[in-house]
């Protein structure tokens, strides 16, 4: 016996008319008298599969019984049809029906709860599929990125016994006899491998245990990070542009079709791929903001959402905002020299409401101002001494980031919410499925 050799649809389309195998899921499914006409879906496209009565009677009868979401295998002859949803049909010659499927939950016009709740079906959806492509695409991008300029892949732990970003957003776990916190950053242990391989870079879960319910934050999500030995901010803000615009770029390269699919427009992101982005200090965004929006946003504050929102806008690219005030900033973000109430830091906002998708800064060598910061936050800096210890052992300047691939992926597809940008959200109201 010959074995069937299956092909993607998205193959299919793209080869001449001919016999072709397929297998894959119903997408959508029309009976008539005379026709079954069923749309076939697999991870690659969507095509149009048509049983004729008069041509196959049993056929005919058993294409009948398929329901939304029952897997089949097809083989049939592959035509050039206008009326067809992909432009081509096929004139079906045999069919296997491998499960019948039960009546599927998601039906059209759904509310996004029931979508949320059956989050392990609804990722099939031709708009999860397209976003899961494009997060394919992001986060091969960030490795391609770094190993291209070359950082080394370093891992840090997750268990971790201290916080990095506050701790108001920590979860606590059961470690033995002993409570450790999930990682909120790899930043700390990567300014400890930076001493041994230079610069590096990171993808990984990262964990906050945030209580707004925002578009934009989740409990769990993906953080790639960077630090570099001897980087300085200039030098830093610079990788954040190139990385931006590397990833903006590769996704224009790969995911054309998918930008369709979400109804993407594809313009801004070519603009994004080509333009320039600029670096303004916090100063001038108040300026921007006091002066042009009338915000009234005094000295010392932090951008709220709406604020960064209205720099990105004005900007109508991403935008490096550097130099927030010291005081509301962690710990580790140095004073500047020439005026220590301004930290050495930044922040990339992107366009079209999408705001802050990178966080990062110069690193502190003031071990003293350190523990007073932490101090001042409720820590023990007693358990960090491994951390200040880094700056007794040829401590350098060095620097970083992290960039929420989330937040990216949110951008890029142009999704209203964070918790289609992740395969299975989870919030502080999201645990399941
Ligand atoms: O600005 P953040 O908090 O920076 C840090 O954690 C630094 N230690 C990173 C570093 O310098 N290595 O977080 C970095 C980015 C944010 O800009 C945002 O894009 C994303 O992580 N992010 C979140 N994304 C989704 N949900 C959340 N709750 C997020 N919190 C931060
Ligand atoms: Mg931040």
């Amino acid at each position: 016996m010959t074995e069937i050799k299956y092909i993607t649809i998205e193959e299919a389309i793209n080869k001449k008319p001919q016999t072709v195998n397929l297998r894959g899921w119903v997408y959508r499914e029309r009976k008539s008298n005379k026709f079954v006409f069923i749309v076939l879906r697999d991870e690659s496209d969507i095509i149009q599969c048509v049983i004729s009565k008069s041509k196959n009677a049993e056929l005919f009868e058993k294409a009948e019984k398929l329901t939304i979401e029952s897997s089949v295998k097809v083989s049939g002859e592959l035509k050039e049809d206008d009326r067809a949803p992909s432009g081509f049909e096929v004139s079906v010659t045999e069919m296997e029906i491998v499960q019948i499927a039960n009546p599927f939950p998601i039906t059209e016009h759904q509310s996004p709860e029931l979508l949320y709740d059956n989050r392990h079906l609804w990722i099939r959806s031709r708009k999860l599929n397209a976003v899961l492509k494009v997060r394919h695409t992001v986060v091969g991008a960030i490795h391609q990125f770094f190993r291209s300029r070359g950082y080394y892949e370093f891992d840090a732990p997750i268990f971790q016994p201290s916080q990095s970003e506050g701790g108001a957003t920590l979860f606590e776990v059961k470690y033995f006899e002993d409570v450790m916190y999930l990682s909120q950053t790899w930043q700390l242990y990567a300014e400890a491998g930076i001493f041994s391989l230079g610069k590096i870079y990171n993808m990984g879960p990262t964990f906050r245990a945030e209580k707004s319910k925002t578009s934009r934050h989740l409990a769990e999500f993906w953080m790639a990070e960077m630090e570099a030995a001897w980087m300085t901010l200039d030098e830093l803000t610079e990788v954040a542009k190139d990385e931006i615009r590397f990833i903006v770029q590769e996704v224009l390269k790969h995911n054309k079709k998918e930008l369709e699919i979400l109804e993407r427009d594809v313009k801004l992101l070519e603009h994004y791929a080509e333009a320039e982005y600029p670096t303004i200090k916090y100063a001038e965004a108040l300026e921007i903001l006091n002066n042009k929006y009338q915000m009234n946003v005094p000295w010392g504050k932090d951008l709220r959402t709406m604020e960064e929102a209205k720099i990105a806008e004005h900007f109508k690219v991403p935008v490096i905002v550097t130099h927030y005030p010291t005081e509301i900033m962690g710990f580790y973000k140095p004073p500047s020299e020439e005026n220590p109430k301004e930290a050495l830091c930044f922040d990339a906002l992107a366009p079209e409401g999408y705001c802050e998708i990178i966080g990062g800064s110069q690193r502190s060598l003031l071990v003293d101002d350190m523990k007073k910061r932490l101090e001042a936050d409720g820590e023990d800096p007693g358990n960090y001494e491994w951390y200040f210890a880094l700056r007794n052992y040829g401590s350098v300047p060095h620097s970083g980031y992290g960039l929420g691939v989330e937040r990216v992926v949110q951008w890029m597809c142009g999704l209203d919410n964070i918790k289609d940008a992740i395969p299975f959200p989870r919030t502080m109201i999201r645990k399941s499925p």
